[in-house]
Parts: C-alpha cells; sequence; structure tokens
C-alpha cells in the first residue's frame, strides 16, 4: 500500500444534496486556530511561523492554476498569482540524472509533456516499481537537465480540460531554482510578498537511488536565503521521516501529508512501521507530527468522509483534533469539474464540466479547515469571500 491519492480521478453521476449541520456550523471556528502550541515551539518561535500571515482559510494554487494550464509550469504559476492566490504550490519536486530539481507531479513524465514525441528519447522508456507501484513511461532520474529542458509541457487531463491543450508545447519544464527566482522577482514586482508551498516527491525512493531531496532543498533554500521559519516557502511531503529530516536541515514551515486512511507512507513500508494514515491521524499520530511539523495536508475525505455513492457525510473529529495539538490543516484538492466533486455536487455527468463546487466550498470550510488546495484558485477566493461574508 503506498501513497495513492483518493481524489486524483474519479468518474460517475450523482445528485445533488443539501449538506445540512456541516454546512450551517462552525462558521466562526474557521478564522483562528485555538489548539495549544506545538511541542517544540521555541525552534519555531511559535505554533506556525510565517504561516499566521497568510489570509485565512488559505487559497493555495495547486500545481499553480492547473484547472487553466498545463500544470507545473511557471505559466500555471504566473496565473496562480496573478489570480490572487495566497500560496502557490511550485512546485512537486523530483530530480534529474544530474541531480538538479524540477518541477514535475511525478517522476514519470510521459502525460505532462511531450516526450513520447522526442524519437530521440525513445529509448528511455522504462517500466520500473515507484513506491511499490509498476509504473511505465520516461522518468526524471533517467535525464539529464539539458535533456528535460528540449520537453515541453502539455495538459495532463484533456478529456477534463480540453481548452488547456491549447497551451500545450508552450512552457519548459521549470527547475526549482528558476522557481525561487521567479518568486524573488514576482515579488518585488508586485511588492507583496510571494509565497511557494513546493512538495518532496518519493524521497525514499529518490535517496536509495542516491538523488536524496532534502539536501537539495535545504542546500538552494539557504542559498537563497530562505530557509528560515518566516520565510515565505512551506514544505510538504507524504513521507513523515523525510518532514522530520528537513525539520533538522531548514526552519520553514513544515507539512505532512495524509492520502487515504488505509494507507501507509512509502517510507513505513520501507522500515517496516506498520503504522497507516488512520493511525497518524489519532490524537497519538498527531502529537507527534506536531513535534517536528507545523500542519496536515489530509485528502479531503479524512475531513469529511463520502459514502459509498460518494457523497459527503459527516466530518470527522480530525479538525478539532489537529488544532488541539497546534497543527493546521490543508486539505487537498478543490477542482470545479465534476469527476472530481462528491456525488451530492455534480452538476450532470459531462466530465469538462463544472459542478455546484462553491456548495463543496461551503461544505469544507464550514469544518474549520485552514486552507485548501486548488486547481482553479480564481473561485477558490470566491468562495472563501462568500464564506467570511457569510
Ligand atoms: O500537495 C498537496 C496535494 O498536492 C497532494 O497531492 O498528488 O497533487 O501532489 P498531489
Ligand atoms: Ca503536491
Amino acid at each position: 500500500m503506498g501513497t495513492q491519492k483518493s481524489n486524483e480521478v474519479s468518474s460517475g453521476t450523482g445528485r445533488r444534496a443539501l449538506l445540512g449541520a456541516a454546512v450551517l456550523g462552525a462558521g466562526g471556528a474557521v478564522l483562528g486556530v485555538t489548539g495549544t502550541a506545538r511541542a517544540d515551539g521555541a525552534r519555531h518561535g511559535g505554533a506556525h511561523g510565517g504561516l499566521r500571515s497568510l489570509p485565512r482559510p488559505t487559497i493555495v494554487g495547486h500545481r499553480g492554476a492547473s484547472g487553466y494550464r498545463p500544470e507545473h509550469t511557471i505559466g500555471s504559476y504566473q496565473l496562480a498569482l496573478d489570480m490572487g492566490a495566497d500560496i502557490v504550490e511550485a512546485g512537486d519536486l523530483v530530480p534529474t540524472k544530474d541531480g538538479h530539481l524540477v518541477c514535475r507531479h511525478e517522476p514519470e513524465i510521459g502525460g505532462t509533456t511531450d516526450v513520447a514525441d522526442h524519437p530521440e528519447f525513445a529509448d528511455r522508456k522504462r517500466t520500473k516499481l515507484l513506491d511499490g507501484v509498476s509504473t511505465t513511461g520516461w522518468f526524471t532520474e533517467d535525464f539529464t537537465l539539458a535533456e528535460l529542458k528540449t520537453l515541453r509541457a502539455v495538459e495532463r487531463i484533456p478529456a477534463n480540460r480540453p481548452h488547456n491543450t491549447l497551451y500545450d508545447g508552450r512552457w519548459e519544464v521549470p527547475t526549482f531554482e528558476e522557481v525561487l527566482q521567479w518568486q524573488d522577482e514576482q515579488t518585488r514586482r508586485s511588492g507583496k510578498q510571494v509565497w511557494i508551498y513546493p512538495e518532496l516527491k518519493h524521497p525514499t525512493y529518490f535517496r536509495k537511488q542516491g538523488l536524496p531531496l532534502e539536501e537539495r532543498v535545504a542546500k538552494l533554500l539557504r542559498m537563497h536565503g530562505k530557509d528560515g521559519r518566516t520565510s515565505p516557502v512551506v514544505i510538504q511531503s507524504f513521507e513523515p521521516t523525510s518532514i522530520e529530516r528537513l525539520n533538522k536541515l531548514v526552519d520553514n514551515p513544515l507539512v505532512v501529508l495524509l492520502s487515504s486512511a488505509n494507507s501507509r507512507p512509502w517510507d513505513f513500508v520501507e522500515t517496516g512501521d506498520p503504522r497507516t494514515v488512520a493511525d497518524l491521524v489519532k490524537p497519538a499520530g498527531l502529537r507527534e507530527i506536531a513535534s517536528y511539523a507545523q500542519g496536515i495536508g489530509p485528502t479531503l475525505d479524512l475531513v469529511i468522509p463520502r459514502d459509498a455513492e460518494g457523497n459527503l457525510t459527516e466530518p470527522t473529529t480530525l479538525v478539532t483534533d489537529a488544532h488541539r495539538v497546534g497543527l493546521i490543516l490543508h486539505p487537498w484538492t478543490l477542482r470545479n469539474e465534476n469527476p472530481f466533486l462528491p456525488a451530492d455536487f455534480r452538476d450532470g455527468t459531462e466530465a469538462d464540466a463544472y459542478g455546484d463546487v462553491f456548495g463543496a466550498y461551503r461544505a469544507y470550510f464550514a469544518t474549520g479547515i485552514d486552507g485548501v488546495f486548488t486547481d482553479q484558485p480564481d473561485t477558490g477566493l470566491l468562495a472563501r469571500e462568500d464564506f467570511l461574508n457569510g
């Protein structure tokens, strides 16, 4: 069992229903974390460091504004920023063969670049075990940065986002170093601090190949003077031991991502730690996370589970339990298109049509979450405005 995500792709029909108590209750709670300060607050100077300066609920541009542009491109990051996202997920980080960090959602890049159209790379196609899952395609760790730079990004899910294919071929695969420079340029240009939210992808997989991620990220952050507790860089990973390692290298705000309840972080699988995500979201698991991280990024289903038909049910106690130990919550991922919404918020069955996403935002915001990852930051910002204005 690895870190497969529960809301990455879904389909089917559904009926819209009003969500009763979850929508109506707890509106005011979202503005403040009421839990106790984290146990090791001294190192980070308080519960959340610079994270406290972000508006709440915080709107995180997921892979940029990936609802409108091919994900993890400078074009996608720029649009998220121009729309007003509070923080941009730039990017999901994976390494090249020669040790550079680049922004791709996965090391396999067959679906997010035009690599298949490059005959010179046809013999790089491989089948590998990636966190226990047999995966076929082209992998960043088999390319030098110079080779990767000859590729261009394409839309990953054209069936859901046909308009985005207009931008296929327009942008390169960005490096993390380019993102850090872009962040500085945009901060200067706008006069407002730009925040980024990089994620370390498959750290155990890459460490075993001699391409450890944490040290590389820490080195770049130090070089750019962005490794402090109030630095505008929040770092996330699905592997808790990777976040623990980062906690010893940098002082940035750190977030542990949590996939479906029955999944097991891949570092736990490799080290024989039997705990699943269901264990980590219990009070003892959350307390442990709070000793080295400032937040969690749970799948939305850990906040409000869905029933067998895909409809939202009642919220869990996760928000309260996490806040009690001083952790913030940034669940993922709200997307406007029908297939990604809870069944009771879909509108028809078209895969590229929007459902009642504002209704879904209301339900999730009402739980008291501190922010949310979204592919359409403009929608998220309007939903926040609605929510805060009652
Ligand atoms: O990083 C939050 C969310 O992005 C985790 O899921 O698969 O989109 O990286 P993923
Ligand atoms: Ca991510």
